[in-house]
Order: structure tokens, then sequence, then C-alpha cells
């Protein structure tokens, strides 16, 4: 007995090494697959992407923009800048009818692809693939985001940084159009047509205003192209019980600028000013009242999609003596209009194949003027009780009109 108690014991520790050793050689081995099943699914972006080693993102610019005297650039904004002056050198490297350079802007927290969700890598392939070899694209993580705000606006720093992360994503994006300009576009799109196709000779044609009958007939050549996000009648209660700020917003999921249009200013002394109040009443941005007084504002309207509504009409109201609501497109089956350099797309142009309620005006996203695709119901949003009671009240009883419409991540 006590021979056979002695025996098992190594016995049972061969078979606990055996046991071991076969999982650790399947466990590297599906590692392995994982790392090889990402390179098949998303080689583009597995290339310039996950493998890149540069601080501050990844960025992929054509070989034949660049001439032999460029030096590799040593991080993103250097990239980005290159990208820019290699776009203005040529008109084939901008928009047809347009100033704006063919550079894609994204923003996401890391480049590790690994860690992203998958509809994520899913809709990001597909711009590289759009793009290859045609545009400059341009990838900004967190700290690339800070390298560009200390490089461009360092006396804004402090006023960013005491935004929400949703809010400083949203600032972002106008800032790099104001000093790079080219294309943003949100993680969760996904492009239908090539950004190099996004203006045709119909989108230029003249229009008329149908009730103050105001011709507009602008030369171009194009400056900026927004996409209207909500189209609702303005004389009922439909834009804001759907959660919207203006009956006639633009989106800022994307949009395409040329670098420096004054639009983009408008929007940051907009935002500035309202940061300085809340500066000036509470001791600086960063007291417990000042926290409290930036956290009740509305992110929609401080930076979001009213923040761009409400700076494009200022401006264009201004410059052009737009009737804003004329840019709507309910009564033209959704034409693209031309405002000075300005060119407002229908909604069908960044929000195509809207169905059932909330529709206003989309077409299927086969339509020609369909410019890319929004998944804005995506699964890795926080799913968010009192926004969902505030949607549920406004559409089923026509109140909670100014309950939050937006999660806060602070
Ligand atoms: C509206 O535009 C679509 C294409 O976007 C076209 O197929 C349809 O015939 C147009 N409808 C009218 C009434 O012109």
């Amino acid at each position: 007995m006590i021979w056979r108690g002695l025996c098992r014991r190594p016995l049972l520790l061969a078979i606990a090494m055996v046991v071991c050793f076969t999982w650790l050689f399947y466990r590297s081995d599906t590692l392995g697959d994982e790392v090889s099943l990402l390179e098949r699914h998303h080689p583009l972006l597995f290339r310039y992407v996950h493998t890149n080693s540069a601080l501050g993102g990844a960025w992929y610019i054509p070989r034949d923009w660049l001439s032999d005297t460029d030096h590799h650039p040593g991080g993103i904004v250097d990239a980005a800048q290159l990208a820019l002056r290699a776009a203005r050198s040529s008109v084939e490297r901008q928009i047809p009818h347009s100033s704006i350079p063919l550079i894609v802007h994204q923003t996401w927290k890391n480049t590790r692809i690994d860690t992203w969700p998958r509809p994520i890598r899913h809709s990001t392939e597909r711009w590289l693939r759009m793009i290859d070899g045609k545009a400059a694209y341009i990838l900004w993580d967190d700290d690339g985001v800070a390298q560009f705000i200390q490089r461009f606006e360092s006396e804004l720093e402090e006023q960013f940084f005491a935004l929400s992360p949703v809010e400083r994503a949203d600032v972002f994006r106008v800032l790099v159009s104001k000093w790079i300009g080219g294309v943003y576009a949100d993680m969760d799109t996904e492009p239908l047509r090539s950004p190099a196709d996004w203006i045709s000779h119909s989108d230029l044609l003249p229009w008329q205003d149908p009730e103050a009958g105001k011709m507009y007939n602008s030369p171009g050549p194009v400056n900026a192209i927004l996409g209207v996000e909500a189209d609702c009648p303005s004389n009922s209660d439909d834009y804001w019980r759907m959660g919207y700020l203006h009956p006639l917003q633009l989106t800022q999921w994307a949009f395409a600028w040329a670098p420096g249009h004054p639009i983009l200013q408008t929007f940051v002394d907009r935002l500035t000013a309202q940061l300085r109040t809340i500066m000036d009443q509470n001791g600086g941005l960063q007291t417990m009242s000042a926290r409290q007084a930036l956290r009740s504002l509305d992110p929609i309207a401080l930076t979001g999609p009213g923040a761009i509504t409400q700076a494009t009409q200022s401006w264009l109201e201004t410059t052009a003596d737009l009737r804003w609501t004329a840019l709507s497109g309910l009564h033209d089956n959704g034409t693209s209009k031309l405002v000075d350099d300005v060119l407002i797309l229908p909604i069908t142009g960044f929000s195509p194949g809207r169905r059932g309620y909330g529709n206003m005006g989309s077409k299927p996203i086969s339509d020609p003027s369909a410019r890319l695709l929004h998944r804005a119901q995506g699964s890795w949003r926080a799913f968010d009780l009192r926004v969902e009671y505030g949607k549920f009240c406004r559409t089923m009883f026509g109140r909670c009109r100014h309950w939050s419409k937006v999660p806060h991540h602070r």
C-alpha cells in the first residue's frame, strides 16, 4: 500500500504536466490564430494601424504624394501637416469642385485593433479600402489629440481638458478641420462613395428658396460639406420629440472642410465665450461649482450637432442672407444646396436608409446621393436608463422636452 501511494504521486504530477503543456500549446496556437484572423479579415487596418509603432496614432499617406526629400514624419502632427502640404500641391489630391484636401480623419482611444469592437474594425477597414491610394488617412488616438491641441491650440488646452470625453471628441473634429482640413468621420460610419466622388456637378446647380423666392447660384469652389441630420416641419413639435434641438439640424458624425473655414472659428468662439462665462462666475474651471455648471449644459448644444448647426446658421444668415429652413429637402425631393462656399447635402447624404418613424425624407442607402452610412445604435454604446426614459417619454407622450439626451460620462 505504501509503495503504491508513493508511486501514484509522480504519475499524477506527470499527468498534470501533460495537461498543462497541452493547454499552453493550444492557447498559444489560438492566439496566433487570432492575429492571423485579424490580418485576414482586416488586411489594411492590420497593415496601417495595428502594426504601427508611432506615438499619437497611425497614418497612411499614398506613396506618390511623397517626394524623395520628404522625411518620414516623426509624429502624428507632422504627418498631418505633411499630408496637407502634399494635398495642396495638386488639385487631384482635393475633392473635385472644392479646395478640400483628400485627407480622412478619425479618432479612437488606441490603435490596438484587437481591443476594438468588431463593427468598428469592419467600418474602418471599409474606409481604408475606399481611399487606398487616393487619399491620406489619419487616425488620432488620445495621445495624438493631446499633441495636436498642444501644437495648435495651446491657449485652449485648459478649457479643452475641462470638457467630458464626448465633448472633447466633438471639439477635436472641429479643430482638426480648422488646421488641417479634409473629411472627418466617426468610427461608426461606413463610406458608400469615396470622398473623391462626394461632389457631383448636379450638387452645384442653382436653387431657389420656395418661400422667399431668392436664387442661390454660387460659382464655387466648395469649401465645406455638411449633411442634414434632422429635417422636420418647423411649425410642428416633431423635432424635439425625436430628440433634436432644431427642426433643421446638421450632423457632425461626418463633414468635410477646407482648412481655415470661418464657420469653424465661429464654433470655437461660441464655445470659448460660454466657457469663459462659467470661469468668470465660478472662479476658474476647476472649482466644484464650475464643474457642476459645465455638467448641467447639454453637450448636444455646447459642442455637438446643435453647436455645429448654430455656427453654420449664424454664419450663413450673416454672409449669404440665408433663410435657414430653406435648406429643407422635404419639398424638393432632397436636392443638395450650395450656399456661398458651403454645400449642404440632403438627409440622404450622411443619413440614408432611415425607416419608419423619423424617416424625414431619407432615401435607401443605394440612392446615388448617399455618401456614407451611420450605424448610430452600436452595441458598444452604454445603455443609459435616464436617456432611454426621456426618449420614450418624448416619443410616446410629447413631454420631457428638456430631459437629458446624452449619458454623462465624467
Ligand atoms: C426623387 O428622387 C429619386 C432619386 O433619389 C427618384 O428616383 C424619384 O423619382 C424622385 N421623385 C420625384 C417625385 O421626383
